[in-house]
C-alpha cells in the first residue's frame, strides 16, 4: 500500500497546511491523561516548521454531536502542545468563520495555528462538501496526520480531499506500513490475541484474520459469546446475544484456529474487594455461575496462550483479556502484555493497539515496547479487517 507523504510536497516555504491531527484524548478536569497521541504528531508539525510551511491544526474531541460545549473544547490541548513544541500556539475558538479567516491571514510562516473542534459544526460528522470546502479555503495543502479517524467518513478526513492536494504525515504513514505488515508478506506462524468486550466491533477482525493467520486467540467478554455458542454456563457474565450464531459458525468453521481460553477467573460482583475464584471451562456445564460473573482468564489460559505466543513469528494483540481496571481482576491481561512485548521485541514481528491495551502497556510501565504500537483503537481494527479507510483512499499513489 503506497501513500503519498509529506516528504515529497516540493515546496512548503509559506504554505498553509491544514494539517488533521486526532487530538481525542481523555481529559480529567482539564489534565490530559494520555499525551501519546499529541506527542507523536510533533514530528509532522516540526517538520513543517523547518519547511517554513504555516501550520494549520484541526482535530476533533469527543462527540459533542455538532454542538459548542466547553468540556470538548481543544484549548487544554493547545496548552499542552505549546509547552512540548516550544513555540507559541494560537488558538481560535472556532474552525471556521471570521475570526479563524483573520488568524489564517495573520499567521506567518514557522508559526502552529489550532482551531476548535471540528465537531461543534454538524457538518464535519456529516461529511458535508460545503463544511469540508470551507475549510479548505483555509489553507494551500491538507496533510491527514489522523491515522485513529481514517475509518470515519467525515468532512476533514474524506470530503476535503476533493479541495485541496492531500498528503499523510509521517505518523500515519508509519501506521500504515506496520499494520500492512501484518496483513501482507508476514512470517509464519502468524498469531492474532484479540480480546475486550464488545463483539460486535471485532467479529470481522476474528474472521479475517482466521483467514489468513495460523492462531486466532480470543479472551475477555468476546471470548463468552463463543462459550454460549457451544451452551457453557456463563453466569451473569456479558456477551451480546445477537452474535452468538455467528460466533457458532466461525467455531465450525475455524478448523482449530480459533483458540479459547481452557479456564477463567470468575467473581460475584465488578470491586476490587471481590473474591476470586477459578473454573475450568469444561467444568462450565456443571457448576453453579448464577451468582457469577467471568473477569479474567485462569492460569491454565495463560500458560496456554503463552505456548502460542511464544513460536509465533508475527503476533498482533488488541484488547484486554478481562476487567483489567481493576488490580484483581488483570492479572490474564497482565501477563499477556508481558509475554508479547517481550517476545515481539525479540523474534517475532509484533503490534499492539487499541487505547487499553496501550494502557495495560503504560501501567506495567513496559519497557521493551513491541516493534510497533499503534494509538488507533477502530481504525485498526477495521484496517486490519482487510478494508481500504476513507481517510487512506484519497492518499493512495
Ligand atoms: C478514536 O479515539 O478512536 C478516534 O479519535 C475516533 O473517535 P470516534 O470513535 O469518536 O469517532
Amino acid at each position: 500500500m503506497n501513500i503519498r507523504t509529506i516528504a515529497q510536497i516540493k515546496n512548503l516555504k509559506n504554505k498553509a497546511v491544514l494539517v488533521r491531527v486526532d487530538y481525542n484524548v481523555a481529559l480529567k478536569k482539564g489534565k490530559i491523561m494520555e499525551t501519546e497521541r499529541i506527542d507523536r504528531s510533533l514530528k509532522t508539525i516540526s517538520y513543517l516548521l523547518k519547511k517554513k510551511a504555516k501550520v494549520i491544526l484541526i482535530s476533533h474531541l469527543g462527540n459533542p454531536g455538532g454542538k459548542v460545549l466547553n468540556e470538548f473544547s481543544l484549548k487544554p490541548v493547545a496548552h499542552y502542545l505549546d509547552s512540548k513544541s516550544h513555540k507559541p500556539v494560537i488558538f481560535i475558538e472556532d474552525c471556521l468563520g471570521t475570526k479563524a479567516q483573520d488568524a489564517v491571514r495573520k499567521l506567518k510562516s514557522g508559526q502552529i495555528l489550532m482551531l476548535e473542534n471540528l465537531r461543534f459544526h454538524e457538518g464535519e460528522e456529516k461529511n458535508d462538501p460545503k463544511f469540508a470546502r470551507n475549510l479548505s479555503d483555509l489553507a494551500d495543502i491538507y496533510v491527514n496526520e489522523a491515522f485513529s479517524v481514517c475509518h470515519r467518513a467525515h468532512a476533514s478526513i474524506s470530503a476535503i480531499t476533493k479541495y485541496l492536494p492531500a498528503y499523510a504525515g509521517f505518523n500515519l504513514a508509519n501506521e500504515v506500513i506496520n499494520l500492512n505488515k501484518l496483513l501482507k508478506g508476514f512470517k509464519r506462524p502468524a498469531v492474532a490475541i484479540i480480546g475486550g468486550v464488545k463483539i460486535s466491533t471485532k467479529i470481522k477482525v476474528i474472521e479475517n484474520l482466521l483467514r489468513r493467520y495460523d492462531y486466532v486467540l480470543v479472551g475477555g467478554a468476546l471470548a463468552n459469546n463463543f462459550f454460549v455458542a457451544k451452551k457453557l454456563n456463563i453466569g451473569k457474565s456479558i456477551f451480546e446475544k445477537e452474535y452468538v450464531k455467528l460466533a457458532n459458525s466461525l467455531l465450525l468453521k475455524s478448523k482449530g484456529k480459533l483458540i479459547l481460553p481452557l479456564d477463567v477467573r470468575v467473581a460475584k460482583k465488578i470491586n476490587k474487594t471481590s473474591e476470586i475464584i477459578k473454573f475450568n471451562i469444561a467444568d462450565l456445564v456443571k457448576v453453579n455461575m448464577k451468582n457469577y460473573q467471568i473477569v479474567d482468564i485462569g492460569p491454565k489460559t495463560e500458560n496456554y496462550f503463552e505456548s502460542f505466543i511464544h513460536q509465533s513469528k508475527t503476533i498482533v494483540w488488541n484488547g484486554p483479556m478481562g476487567v483489567f481496571e481493576i488490580e484483581s481482576f488483570s492479572h490474564g491481561t497482565n501477563f499477556i502484555c508481558q509475554k508479547v512485548s517481550a517476545h515481539a521485541k525479540g523474534p517475532a514481528f509484533g503490534v499492539v493497539g487499541g487505547g487499553e491495551t496501550i494502557a495495560a502497556l503504560d501501567k506495567l510501565k513496559i519497557k521493551s515496547w513491541p516493534d510497533f504500537v499503534s494509538t488507533a483503537g477502530g481504525a485498526m481494527l477495521e484496517f486490519l479487517e482487510g478494508k481500504i479507510l476513507p481517510g487512506i483512499k484519497p492518499l493512495l499513489k
